[in-house]
């Protein structure tokens, strides 16, 4: 998002506009896009739902959306006003006809208004089983013939499982060119998991050092504060492992462990980051227990206010098996990684919402210092905090001043916020400005979401073949349950507590 090139005529359709995904993140983003003035003059948006409401009611319930969850704040009538007349709302079926019908014809009117042939995005923020469904119909409608302009964005989760990823990817396919689809995994947008990318490639000096030779293992953890909200319908069916490690943790992970690309072309960096994926070591079907653990919280207390467990959760069964917690030992069996472990942990409920990278160096091969010197020692280590407060950090030792040789471990701290004192675009507002603008670069490829799920597949089986017996096992407000630490502890490891 460095400058404000040309960006050509488009209209932005969103299936499930009257959604909750739209009302908190689509349509903040997309405002705050048209305040910095990434929109072309020529935009229009068109929200598609099942709700009956006219295109007043419908700006209107969208604007308190931006007034609640932008970064900006509440919306000034003057900016507002210039925003709204170009939303529109449809109240349609998704899986009649007509509705594609009277969509065309509205994208028709738009191209002769503006005597030009706009860019066409449809994004998808309806339950996954409507994807194939809008999919189709589209394609009935001819709405993705012409394939320079039109693209389909697919919101997480995409398949279920590797069976029904690579279905609905062959379903997909069969009705498009794969580079019109754009496949979300909002993580990529943030720009401190963007930074990495930047971290690694644009300087020399971590280079030489980025490998098996120095590099420890690597902790990858997302906490998360909040339960389940009002999605636990949802999230039953999926729980911690597809919510986020089949994704968001993957994907920082191949950030972490990808080779450097040749260029930074969407299909280059992509298949930088599957090969990735591909060579994870396949955790044998009788292993998962030593290799991954999970958990469910039960009831306990977030900052000192009282937390339900999980199963009290609405629409979340009394006697539910689903995880809300997971931490993974994973291995990249290559030149660069081999036996380097890569620890992942995600959970809801934890004592802070963080989600940071520790990248831990080996120690130095010899003590040279008198022994008392190592009292406070600690080897060098990198945290990369990817959210809140984006920051990256070295910790290194220096001597403590004084007349005796004590060494102590400080921190070189590099933070977004002093050093560019602009403020961050959400995640979102990168994701479709990109979108856009027809780059794929922070966009799940077709193989790539699969070589993920085959990640994720052997512990999926085993799970679903032996429910856990000690749900909830973790308190909410804890950082997890026991086993996770032990998971650790059995390579003589710890978590690091968020820095
Ligand atoms: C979503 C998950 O993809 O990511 C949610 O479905 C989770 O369960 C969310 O809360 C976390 O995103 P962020 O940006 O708040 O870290």
């Amino acid at each position: 998002m460095d400058s404000h090139t040309h960006v050509e005529p488009t209209v932005v359709v969103i299936f499930g506009g009257g959604g909750d995904l739209t009302h908190r993140k689509l349509v903040p983003a997309l405002y705050n896009l048209f305040l910095d003035r990434w929109l072309p003059q020529q935009f229009a948006l068109i929200g598609i739902d099942r709700l009956n409401q006219n295109d007043a009611d419908y700006r209107q319930h969208l604007r308190e959306g931006v007034d609640s969850f932008s970064r900006r704040g509440k919306t000034k009538d003057d900016e507002w006003g210039r925003f709204a007349p170009n939303v529109t709302y449809l109240s349609a079926d998704f899986t009649d006809a007509g509705t594609y019908a009277k969509l065309s014809e509205h994208l028709g009117t738009c191209n002769k208004e503006w005597q030009t042939n706009a860019h066409h995005i449809f994004y998808l923020a309806t339950a996954p089983s409507m994807i194939e469904v809008i999919a189709r119909q589209l394609h009935q409608a001819k709405l993705f013939a012409d394939e320079k302009h039109s693209r389909l964005v697919v919101e997480k989760p995409f398949g279920h499982d590797l069976d029904s990823s690579r279905t609905l990817n062959r379903q997909l396919t069969g009705l498009m060119n794969e580079d019109q689809i754009y496949r979300i995994d909002h993580y990529l947008g943030k720009e401190t998991v963007q930074n990495i990318l930047a971290l690694r490639f644009a300087n020399s000096i971590l280079e030489p050092i980025w490998n098996r030779r120095y590099i420890q293992h690597v902790q990858i953890t997302v906490a998360e504060q909040v339960g389940v909200e009002h999605r636990g319908g949802y999230y039953d069916r999926a729980g911690a492992l597809r919510d986020m490690i089949q994704n968001h943790l993957l994907q920082v992970l191949c950030c972490i462990a990808m080779e450097p690309p040749v260029s930074f072309e969407a299909n280059e960096v992509r298949s930088k980051k599957t090969d990735v994926l591909k060579a994870i070591r396949p955790i044998p079907r009788d292993q998962v227990s030593q290799f991954v653990v999970r958990g469910q919280y039960g009831k306990g207390a977030i900052q000192g206010e009282p937390a339900p467990a999980y199963r009290q959760e609405p629409d979340v069964p009394s006697d539910s098996a689903t995880e809300t917690y997971a931490a993974v030992k994973l291995y990249v069996d290559n030149w660069r990684w081999q036996d380097v472990p890569f620890y992942l942990r995600t959970g809801k409920r934890l004592p802070a919402r963080v989600s940071e990278v520790f990248v831990q160096l080996q120690p130095v091969p010899h003590r040279s210092f008198p022994a008392n010197a190592y009292a406070n020692w600690a080897p060098n280590r990198m945290a990369i905090r990817i959210q809140p407060e984006e920051a990256i950090q070295l910790r290194f030792q220096a001597k403590q001043p004084g007349p005796t040789l004590h060494l102590r471990p400080v921190q070189m701290r590099f933070s977004y916020k002093e050093s560019f004192q602009t403020p961050t675009p959400e995640a979102y507002e990168t994701l479709l400005l990109d979108v856009i603008r027809g780059d794929a670069t922070l966009f799940m490829r077709g193989d790539q979401v699969e070589a993920a799920w085959a990640v994720v597949q052997p512990i999926l089986d085993d799970w679903s073949a032996h429910p856990p017996l000690d749900f909830p096992n973790y308190a909410a407000g804890s950082w997890g349950p026991e086993e996770a630490d032990e998971l650790l502890a059995r390579d003589g490891r710890h978590w690091f507590a968020p820095e």
